[in-house]
């Protein structure tokens, strides 16, 4: 499925992580894949099959449409298909990188297609629980083909050296440490397609 260059793009994300805490790699995979997972999102969202998003974990969990107003549909982890479990795939390389240079002890990967329709957000964040500190790397493949300038939804990430703002361009991949960097959704103009996860450690407590 994968060209030289694709350990290479992992290469490349373990020296942006090292240097500065989040990567952006463009065309990070094949295109007709990224478009089979597109089509695989729109089929679950025609189909009702998304929820709207949440804030928090377990009791402190709440819907807060002031912070963030996309829609999520997750992973079953037990019933991938396909498609998702090539993902994970793709993704179990990059933590497998990740745990050999950093000790990060990573085990797995939860993640969720996201639709942000017209009008939506999400406001400044961190994607760290205060009260669990499990997720340690979010990686995030963005699947929008024929964007548009003014389409919006740009994620804009605040550094020491001021805010970046990246497009979620088609078959871009992001990732950056879960726990250090601060990031934001602006406001989209037309429906922002993405898978969004998280390279996690171990829940030994069952939390
Ligand atoms: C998130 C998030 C950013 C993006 O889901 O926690 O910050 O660009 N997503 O989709
Ligand atoms: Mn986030």
């Amino acid at each position: 499925m994968f060209d030289i260059s694709f350990s290479s793009k992992l290469e490349r994300i373990i020296d942006d992580i090292a240097e500065k805490g989040w990567s952006e790699i463009p065309n990070f995979l094949p295109e007709d894949f990224c478009r089979s997972l597109l089509n695989e999102m729109i089929s679950y969202w025609n189909s009702g099959e998304f929820k709207k998003a949440e804030i928090g974990k377990g009791d402190s969990q709440t819907r807060i449409p002031e912070i963030r107003s996309d829609f999520i549909h997750w992973f079953d982890p037990n019933n991938l298909t396909e498609l998702q479990n090539q993902y994970h795939n793709i993704i179990n390389e990059l933590k497998d990188k990740l745990n050999r240079y950093f000790y990060l002890g990573l085990e797995d990967f939860e993640g969720h297609f996201a639709v942000y329709p017209e009008g939506s957000f999400y406001k400044k964040h961190l994607d760290q629980f205060r009260s669990q500190q499990l997720r340690q790397i979010t990686c995030i493949l963005y699947l929008n083909f024929d964007r548009k300038e003014n389409d919006g939804g740009e994620l804009r990430i605040f550094t020491d050296e001021g805010t970046i703002e990246i497009i979620p361009n088609a078959c871009k991949f992001i990732c950056f440490r879960s726990d250090q960097i601060y990031h934001e959704v602006l406001i989209c103009k037309s429906n922002r397609y993405s898978i969004t996860g998280w390279l996690r450690k171990t829940d030994v407590f069952g939390q």
